[in-house]
């Protein structure tokens, strides 16, 4: 028996608060508080979740690339989206859940993933914004995340944050160029930015008053910053690129506010986020379908996988 074992409940969540209120990390074998644990699964899936779906809207484009060089960046970037919920699964897993059983959460809509997602994407200038804004925003939520509570999300992070700042950079590069095109591109970048722009400040979830879990959220250290803080941070970020760019942000109550030396801006729909989430989206439909025809379409790999292990366990058992 070890010594943590002969502790009572109280000191272990004595233990345990003493860990994280010295930014220590906490371990999968660690103690831990049951609620804390299931916060973080549903953080976590649901992250993974929208890695996932996220590959669909830029899929979209896979096959439309207008030269073999967008293409291939496009390809890598949705290639990094498939691992950035693939390293999220094993560390959901390391809190003692199945990825089987997260993916039937997802289909069956019992679990969200990021509402950014349920957006159609309606021209390339569409694919350039995604990595300004939508990647963008993804960097400021998950930066923190390199510091968060938990040791295997945080790890995570950082190789997630690297390259997410290859896909903002990717797709602020392409509007540059674009930019630097005919009127009509100049219009696709600006139409974009318009439909991307209100949806991306949502990314951050409801106003902090609205948000009941964030106060315990930020006590555990999983959360760093509140949503507004985090939003306020990406408006702070955006300004100065949209004008290098030479496109206008869609917020005419978007100015400097020398006082509080950050960016005044408007109220996103709140009314539009809620329906998002709860599945009236655009997309919301066609995203789950696909996700359920690839599941589906995919059981012939899992078969084949385990069969694949079982044969090898049974060799080695053999050999023995
Ligand atoms: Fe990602
Ligand atoms: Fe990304």
């Amino acid at each position: 028996m070890t010594a943590m074992a002969e502790l009572g409940e109280a000191e272990l969540q004595q233990h345990f608060d003493d860990r994280v209120a010295k930014d220590q990390r906490i371990e999968p074998r660690d103690w831990m508080p049951e609620a804390y644990r299931k916060t973080l699964v549903r953080q976590i899936a649901q992250h993974a979740h929208s890695e996932i779906i996220g590959m669909q809207p830029e899929g979209n484009w896979l096959t439309r690339a207008p030269s073999l060089r967008r293409k291939a960046i496009l390809l890598a970037k949705v290639q990094d989206e498939a691992g950035h919920g693939l390293y999220l699964y094993s560390a959901a897993e390391s809190l003692g859940v199945d990825r089987g059983e997260l993916t039937e959460k997802l289909i069956d809509s019992r679990q969200k993933y990021s509402s950014i997602f349920n957006y159609p994407t309606l021209t390339f200038a569409d694919i350039g914004v995604i990595g300004w804004l939508v990647d963008g925003a993804a960097i400021c939520n998950q930066v923190p995340l390199c510091r968060t509570s938990y040791g295997p999300y945080a790890r995570a992070m950082v190789r997630v944050c690297k390259e997410e700042s290859f896909h903002q950079r990717q797709g602020y590069e392409s509007l540059m160029t674009m930019m630097g095109g005919t009127d009509e591109q100049r219009e696709m970048v600006q139409d974009a930015t318009d439909r991307w722009w209100w949806p991306s400040l949502m990314m951050f979830g409801p106003p902090d008053g609205d948000s009941p879990n964030t106060q315990q959220s930020m006590a555990w250290r999983i959360k760093r910053h509140t949503n507004d803080e985090l939003r306020q941070k990406f408006v702070d970020m955006s300004v100065p690129q949209a004008e290098a760019l030479g496109v206008t942000l869609p917020d005419p109550e978007l100015h400097w506010n020398a006082e509080r030396g950050h960016y005044d801006f408007g109220e996103p729909d709140w009314s539009e986020f809620k329906q998002v989430v709860s599945g009236q989206g655009p997309c919301n439909e066609q995203r789950l379908a696909r996700r359920r025809r690839a599941h589906e379409e995919g059981q012939w790999v899992r078969d084949a996988a385990a069969a694949y292990a079982a044969k090898q366990a049974a060799t080695e058992e053999e050999a023995r």
